[in-house]
């Protein structure tokens, strides 16, 4: 069976699904209704669906949950999470629950700087670049202006424009490394015009003045953004650590700590401690329209900034209280993109008071901290299967397809016994035999 195309991009939608259908599926009707199935009766809201990419031939489902009770720098919040794994909303609520009535988070934001290069070659003379680039660099702000003119209006825009020479790193290349504040735009689509901008400029410019010519390689945003910074913070005296009888509040403190630690130093643990961290920040980012795949590549960069990766929080005891917070970049929106757009995203920042991008970045980063408090405390108490199988267990209900009464018993059976995928489809079995 042939499955390449050409012009696959100007077939109607209901020409793709045939498409698909007969080179992959054998003419199977049954793959048609499955992608049809998620179609919204909406034509309207199926329309806007269809145009937010290419190629669209259906919609692909994400549950769209809250986890209530959080507290932020002393204002209440309930907080909306899309996530496909069970356990997450479940743990962030509990360690929203937990830190409520031990003075809730504290967020604060250490900084809104993002960043963009125009990368370019030059073999010429570097003094003679620097004197070019000083001279044209108040140009290079000036042609920017039409694009510029409202975020300045704002209060934001482009904060500096510095030449890097990387020629120790491979020879002839050269930045101009461009800061820039967006306010509460993620800024992706500013930042590359103004740098396409510079680009035109500089090179037009160094045409006239200078001997050699200058290449330009690539103009783009970075997605590292290191100075695009927020801190967010629980404390709470090491004796309040504990809400469980059977758990001992200063031992669990130690613990804790002790698995922040080797989140610290040891790489195999910290990737797999961060993930948890981003089981929550994702969620949220996701929720409300945000770019999760720049978030991921610039936290992970950020993670490894001191040459070895590390964890994304810490913590603390002192003077008997126990601090644990997290640092993390996040370069977010609450306009432009699919902010106004998508009906859930719009709902979702609503329902977080239509927050300013700061206050995204405060919101996200409690909950990749409340996320990280939860799993560290399975870990470090009961074990991360226990709570994780306890939720878990409808999927794997759904998954053998029980019916509600079988549900019903299973759930009740694995109200007090330990839960694994092979305990739950034995019981589902010898139910089945029974019956
Ligand atoms: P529990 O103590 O059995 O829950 O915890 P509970 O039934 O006593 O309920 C206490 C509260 O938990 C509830 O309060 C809710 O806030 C929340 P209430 O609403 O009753 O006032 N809660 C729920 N919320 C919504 N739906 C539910 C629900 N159940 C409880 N069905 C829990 C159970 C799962 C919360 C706990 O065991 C837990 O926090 N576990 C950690 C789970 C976790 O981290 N999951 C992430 C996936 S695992 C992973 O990918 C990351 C990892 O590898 C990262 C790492 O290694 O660091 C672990």
């Amino acid at each position: 069976m042939n499955t390449t195309i050409s012009g696959f991009s100007k077939l109607s939608k209901s020409e793709k699904i045939d498409w698909i259908i007969a080179t992959h599926f054998n003419n199977d009707s049954s793959a048609k209704t499955t992608l049809t199935q998620y179609w919204n009766s909406d034509e309207k809201l199926q329309k806007l669906h269809d145009e937010f990419i290419e190629n669209t031939v259906s919609n692909y489902y994400l549950p769209f949950a809250v986890a209530p009770n959080f507290k932020i720098n002393g204002k209440s919040y309930t907080i909306p999470m899309a996530i496909e794994e069970s356990s997450v909303v479940a743990a962030a609520s509990k360690a929203a629950k937990f830190w409520l009535n031990r003075g809730g988070f504290k967020a604060e934001i250490l900084g809104t700087t993002k960043i963009g290069q125009v990368h370019f070659m030059y073999y010429g003379n570097a003094e003679e670049l620097t004197n070019f680039f000083n001279t044209v660099k108040p140009k290079l702000l000036e042609d920017t202006k039409s694009i510029t003119k409202n975020m300045e209006k704002r209060g934001g825009g482009i904060l500096d424009i510095e030449l890097r020479d990387k020629t120790q790193n491979i020879n002839g290349y050269y930045q101009l490394h461009a800061t820039f504040e967006t306010l509460d735009a993620m800024g992706a689509n500013f930042i590359n015009s103004c740098l396409e901008q510079f680009a035109k400029t500089f090179k037009n410019e160094a045409e006239n003045t200078l001997n050699d010519s200058v290449s330009v390689v690539m103009s783009i945003l970075s997605n590292y953004v290191p100075e695009c910074l927020v801190r967010a913070e629980v404390s709470c005296p090491v004796v309040d650590l504990s809400d469980d009888p059977s758990i001992d509040s200063k031992e669990f403190a130690e613990k804790f700590i002790q698995a922040v630690n080797i989140a610290e130093i040891e790489p195999y643990r910290a990737v797999t401690h961060n993930k948890g961290v981003m089981n929550g920040i994702d969620a949220v980012i996701l929720a409300t329209g945000n770019d999760f795949r720049a978030v991921e590549a610039g936290v992970h960069a950020y993670a490894s900034k001191d040459g070895i990766y590390s964890s994304l929080t810490h913590a603390s005891i002192e003077n008997d209280i126990f601090k644990f917070w997290i640092e993390i970049p996040l370069a977010l929106g609450t306009v432009g993109g699919l902010t106004s757009l998508h009906p859930l995203v719009k709902l979702a920042l609503e329902m977080l008071y239509k927050p300013t991008a700061k206050e995204l970045m405060q919101i996200v980063a409690v909950a990749g901290l409340a996320q990280n408090f939860a799993a560290l405390r399975s870990l470090t108490t009961t074990g991360i299967q226990q709570g994780h199988m306890k939720m878990h267990i409808m999927n794997i209900l759904n998954q053998f397809e029980a019916n509600e009464a079988e549900k019903k018993l299973v759930l009740e059976q694995f109200k007090d016994q330990a839960i694994s995928h092979s305990a739950v489809v034995e019981a589902i079995e010898k139910l089945r035999i029974k019956n």
